[in-house]
């Protein structure tokens, strides 16, 4: 089975993030096709049409390694019971210039956790309507609806003992998924 590189795209700046170290542990649970490789979104300027076509570095860069991915992982906090805004400027970043979007076709998931108690569901879905406008096939499921409590994570970093087996299905039907939309 050849590799399957993932852009896993993390909603959250903050150092300390539940999202990033949800990603962090959906790594080492990954089945081998599975390649995790975080794109930071950090260095993104705002999305100024103005600028299509004279990107700054950090775009340039950063619609490079969507390009190179053969899927996207998103993984993200719900702010507002919507996605964070640093990370609709990271699609809006990839989406443009007209025409040249790096998201086209390429096969998603998306997952999430935040300390309310619907964990995430409600920025999973507005993403969910972005991710359909642009084209990109989203697994439907399972849904992933996680709240940061004690025990989701082990003290070595992985996902915690009660929630492996989920966590390790969701990463077989991405896998499959993914699977789909390779050349
Ligand atoms: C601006 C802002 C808006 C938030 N809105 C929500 C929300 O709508 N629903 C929710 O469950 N949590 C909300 N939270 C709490 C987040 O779940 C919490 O800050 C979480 O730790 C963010 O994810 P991170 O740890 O990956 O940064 C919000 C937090 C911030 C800073």
């Amino acid at each position: 089975m050849s590799q399957i590189k993932v852009a896993v795209i993390v909603g959250s700046l903050r150092k300390n993030s539940f999202n990033r170290r949800l990603a962090q542990a959906l790594a080492l649970l990954a089945p081998k096709p599975l390649v995790f490789e975080e794109v930071s979104i950090a260095e993104l300027p705002l999305y100024d049409q103005d600028a299509d076509g004279n990107e700054a570095e950090p775009v340039k860069r950063f619609r490079i390694q969507i390009q190179e991915a053969q899927a996207v992982l998103f993984v993200t906090p719900e702010y507002n019971r919507s996605i964070p805004g640093v990370l609709k400027n990271a699609l809006d970043q990839g989406s443009r210039p007209y025409g040249k979007s790096v998201w086209t076709g390429k096969p998603a998931a998306v997952i999430g956790v935040s300390v309310g108690a619907i964990g995430t569901a409600l920025a999973q879905q507005h993403l969910r309507n972005v991710l359909a406008y642009l084209d990109m096939p989203t697994l439907g499921q399972p849904e992933i609806f996680l709240q940061a409590k004690d025990g989701l994570f082990a003290d070595d970093g992985q996902i915690g003992a009660g929630s492996r087996d989920f966590m390790a299905g969701f990463l077989q039907q991405f896998t499959a998924w993914a699977q789909l939309y390779q050349p």
